[in-house]
């Protein structure tokens, strides 16, 4: 085992077989609450270990001393709060102590709540402390105002036999991602989470981290995602033909987060390794503006944050990377602790700019993207460029 879960224990609260059949018998009759895809994610996170050590639904306690001071009531770092809400009708009708069965659009049964608290939200407290403005055109805080004040908490038994999992064959739970480095003999794993296809920049960060650990998984995040983000599938294509081309392939495990992203930047970041440490990686890489969107983060604010908690208990290193850009003067990528270039010699290309070329029908240059992805690109561009849109409306990748 290369760095202990989260909190200590990999949480599993996966039930299967005989007891999973003998779950489904007895609360048959319970009361039934259908969820959005988004808590769905959040049951199945839980469920496997991901958001160690939560076993469920935060009570209303747990939910404020994560709000308030980033740490759960027992002392252990937790930034973003993970709640289920429920529409105030519905929760007048729900009793603590009872058993809730969670379930989908289709009426199936992902998992049973035994609800221990229920309790009201402040919604914009949330969102000034943990996304720190309460601007409802954020689209992580629209979704806490949309999800509303009522809120229920409680350990969770996921009972879903066969999960519909996006990109099956790189979904690898904690335990197996932790089974996975332990074969492979990686004392030291560095965990780079995305959200976009890998560029240039991020290939540079990844290599850098890979020359001083044993591995590097590349997480890319595939739960609900921005409308503006380019869409998990496509992202896939991009890093599978990097990956083969451009990395060492026994140094690199490529495997999915189906967790949703919340856009939250600093209080996100500090989430995103509390994630990748439950997956067994020892570092995690945080460059500029890490989660975050639009201008409502500064650039380094998720790396300044991580100087707020005890690192050493923590567990888990963060690797800071400064803007790293195309550098004209020696050739290569760089950021300004590498380069010896001025302003002028150095080119800055962004997510938002790379989608504005696809829109215009441009490939993105070599300095930016390696050309087997800028391909993919634009094929994506040319066939649903037209649908690519400009406002950050949340959306789940079964959807499209
Ligand atoms: S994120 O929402 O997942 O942070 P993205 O996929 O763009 O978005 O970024 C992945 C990681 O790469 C993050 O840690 C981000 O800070 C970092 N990153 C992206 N672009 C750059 C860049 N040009 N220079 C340095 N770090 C970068």
């Amino acid at each position: 085992m290369t760095i202990e879960p989260h909190g200590g224990t990999l949480v599993n609260r996966v039930v299967s077989g005989v007891e999973c059949k003998t779950l489904l018998d007895r609360y048959d009759g319970v009361q039934r609450l259908e969820v959005d895809d988004r808590t769905l994610s959040d049951i199945y996170m839980i469920a496997i270990g991901g958001f160690s050590p939560l076993s469920g639904f935060m009570t209303k306690e747990e939910y404020q001393s994560v709000v308030e001071t980033m740490h759960l009531r027992n002392g252990v770092v937790f930034s973003i709060p993970i709640t289920l809400a429920v529409d105030e009708a519905r929760f007048h009708t729900i009793r603590a102590g009872e058993t809730l069965a969670l379930m989908d659009a289709e009426r199936r049964v992902h998992a049973f709540m035994t609800v221990e608290d229920k309790f009201r939200r402040d919604v914009r407290n949330e969102a000034i402390k943990v996304y720190l403005t309460d601007d409802e055109a954020h689209p992580g805080v629209k979704k806490v105002y949309e999800a509303g004040e009522y809120c229920v908490g409680g350990s969770i038994d996921y009972v879903n036999e066969n999960p519909e999992l996006e990109f099956p064959e790189f979904n690898r739970t904690p335990a197996q991602t932790r089974k996975l480095f332990e074969e492979r003999g990686w004392r030291t794993v560095v965990a780079f989470q995305t959200r976009n296809p890998i560029h240039r920049a991020h290939e540079y960060l990844t290599k850098c981290a890979l020359e001083i650990v044993d591995g590097l998984l590349i997480h890319p995040l595939v739960g609900e995602t921005k409308d503006d983000d380019i869409p998990a599938e496509v992202r896939m294509k991009c890093y599978e033909v990097l990956i083969d081309k451009y990395y060492p392939k026994d140094r690199v495990v490529l495997s999915v987060l189906p967790a949703a992203m919340r856009y939250a930047g600093p209080r996100e970041a500090i989430f995103h390794a509390i994630m990748r440490k439950n997956y067994g990686s020892t570092h995690f890489i945080v460059g500029r503006d890490h989660a975050g969107v639009g201008n409502y983060y500064g650039t380094f604010d998720a790396q300044k944050i991580f100087g707020e908690i005890d690192l050493k208990k923590f567990g888990i290193q963060p690797l800071n990377f400064e803007h790293a850009f195309w550098c004209t003067a020696t050739g290569s990528m760089a950021t300004e602790k590498t380069s010896p270039s001025t302003k002028e010699q150095r080119i800055f290309l962004s997510g938002t700019k790379v989608r504005e070329m696809l829109r215009e029908g441009k490939l993105p240059p070599q300095e930016f993207t390696r050309p087997e992805v800028a391909e993919i690109l634009s094929e994506w561009a040319s066939t649903n460029g037209g649908k690519v849109q400009r406002e950050p409306e949340m959306r789940k990748v079964s959807e499209r």
